[in-house]
């Protein structure tokens, strides 16, 4: 008998019955589907970092329960969320513009429902209802367990806000719901909020105050993924050194790197990244655990902002100059191989010239492998908003800018030039975006590789790529067997 989960003809009558039993099952899991679907189909689209991602992806979980089904293509939607992004302006110029094209579609489809999620949700509250007459639902990223209550006020006809924040909200039974998955790599939430009050950063506002989530939901997340399929996770929060959960009897705590191990411990087969650290957090404890681990990548993203210690204090950032390059040389010396890549503000409130070049200077010492840099904005509610000036002219910031963008070209290139000729471990993603005859992946260091594809390998597997060339941001090499 052909057993449609194993696809292998199985004669044996004790499993046939099981088999029989299975179909059943599939059968009536068939049924619960079809009875659940509401006929109605969901868009969502996300914007800022990983987290909103992430989050999307508990929101379509939610809708899915509620009988939703999924759809890539807006126009045939019954109800479209945008997941927003408050860091800076022109992220919330992107939402504006986005909706404004959702409106075009909801002229035609008057039912069309509309809903802002996220972090612009969260800053402007009920006041995007005022600004946005096409938005019929506001939803703060804690609030994603009310969309039931809230979509049925909207199909009663009216408009909906939820934007309370939470202290203990973290999603944490939720099963996500993988959107534009390619099946091999996941992104795996681990707290929420943040506790840092950076003054240039709206985050502690749209996404209030710092929770770690159970460390036992998050290896069952991570073990279900390995056992699906997937090869690599990432662990999301604003700030995962400060991860911290203590069980009610507090008899069991768990930090970062412990939560490390854990997860490295789900399979030697499965990689893991992180994603962020905080200069002023990292531990060695945390460096060693990294060290200690094949299965947990060399790389780690380490923001720096300036490069200059009073800019750093006005920033708030609690640590100075000398504070992150003593981060960096442990770094270089527990883990010698390491990656490291950072975010730049240019032109904060009173950057002076030779502040500015301190960052560049920074830039020189660390030689990042990779950087996300921007010019500063500001934004309403934050503490450089209400302290300082934001003095520092665009063509000033823009020209600063070009000039750390320049100088991350160059390293970039110099750190993907030492790769050359060497032999590197990469997880097959699938196909190259340019050519179905290559194959792209990462390395350990969070390098894109490209190679030909090769018939004994297929996506989700490690290749062993021998590095021959490289453009500004990519190594191309060939499999070595
Ligand atoms: N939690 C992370 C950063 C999250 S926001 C950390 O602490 O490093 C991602 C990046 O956006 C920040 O690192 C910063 O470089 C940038 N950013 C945040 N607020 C900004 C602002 N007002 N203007 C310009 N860039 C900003
Ligand atoms: Fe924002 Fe600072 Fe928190 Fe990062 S650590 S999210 S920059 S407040
Ligand atoms: Fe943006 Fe909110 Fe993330 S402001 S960067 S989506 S936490």
């Amino acid at each position: 008998m052909y057993n449609p989960l194993t696809g292998e003809n199985e004669m044996a009558p004790v499993l046939d019955a099981k088999v029989h039993d299975e179909a059943r099952q599939g059968e009536a899991l068939l049924l619960e589907t079809a009875s659940k679907h509401n006929g109605r189909k969901l868009y969502i689209e996300s914007y800022g970092c990983a987290m909103n991602f992430s989050d999307s992806e508990i929101v379509a979980s939610i809708m899915t329960d509620m009988g939703f089904e999924t759809t890539a293509n807006y126009k045939e939607a019954d109800v479209v969320f945008i997941n927003t992004c408050s860091i800076r302006e022109n992220a919330e110029q992107k939402v504006r513009n986005r909706l404004r094209e959702f409106g075009a579609v909801k002229k035609q489809n008057r039912g069309l429902i509309v809903g802002v999620l996220g972090c612009m949700a969260e800053r402007l509250k009920a006041k995007f209802l005022e600004e946005e007459k096409l938005v019929d639902v506001v939803v703060g990223p804690d609030s994603y367990r009310d969309l039931p209550n809230l979509i049925g006020s909207v199909d009663d006809g009216n408009k909906a806000v939820n934007v309370l924040l939470s202290r203990e909200e973290t999603y944490a039974d939720i099963n996500p719901v993988r959107l534009n998955s390619n099946g091999i790599t996941a992104f795996v939430s681990i707290m929420r909020g943040c506790d840092n009050m950076c003054s240039f950063c709206v985050v502690p506002f749209t996404r209030g105050r710092e929770r770690s989530r159970d460390p036992h939901s998050i290896v069952n997340e991570v073990r279900d993924l390995f056992n699906e399929g997937y090869r690599e996770v990432t662990l999301l929060g604003q700030n995962v050194d400060s991860y911290k959960w203590t069980n009610e009897e507090e008899t069991q705590r768990v930090n970062f790197a412990g939560l490390l191990e854990l997860v490295a411990a789900v399979d030697p087969e499965l990689r893991v990244r992180f994603s962020t650290s905080h200069p002023k957090d990292i531990t060695d404890e945390v460096l060693f655990t990294i060290a200690k681990h094949d299965n947990i990548c060399n790389y780690i993203h380490l923001p720096v902002q300036s490069g200059n210690s009073r800019v750093l204090d006005l920033m708030n950032r609690t640590y100075d100059r000398e504070w992150y390059m003593e981060r960096v040389s442990a770094i270089r010396r527990i883990i010698p191989e390491c990656a490291i890549s950072t975010d730049v503000i240019t032109g904060f409130c009173t950057e002076t010239e030779e502040e500015h070049q301190e960052t560049l200077s920074m830039m020189d010492y660390v030689q990042y492998d990779f950087a996300y840099m921007f010019m500063y904005s500001e934004r309403p509610g934050t503490l450089a908003a209400k302290r300082y000036t934001d003095d520092i002219p665009e063509d000033v910031k823009l020209r600063r800018l070009q000039e750390v963008v320049a100088k991350q070209q160059q390293h970039s290139h110099g750190r993907l030039k030492l790769q050359l000729g060497k032999v590197q471990k990469v997880l097959i993603e699938g196909f190259s975006k340019k050519s179905k005859l290559h194959y792209a992946g990462r390395n350990d260091h969070n390098a894109m590789v490209v190679f030909p594809v090769h018939d004994n390998y297929k996506p989700g597997q490690y290749a062993y790529v021998l590095a021959e060339e490289c453009t500004t941001a990519t190594l191309l090499g060939k499999i070595v067997d």
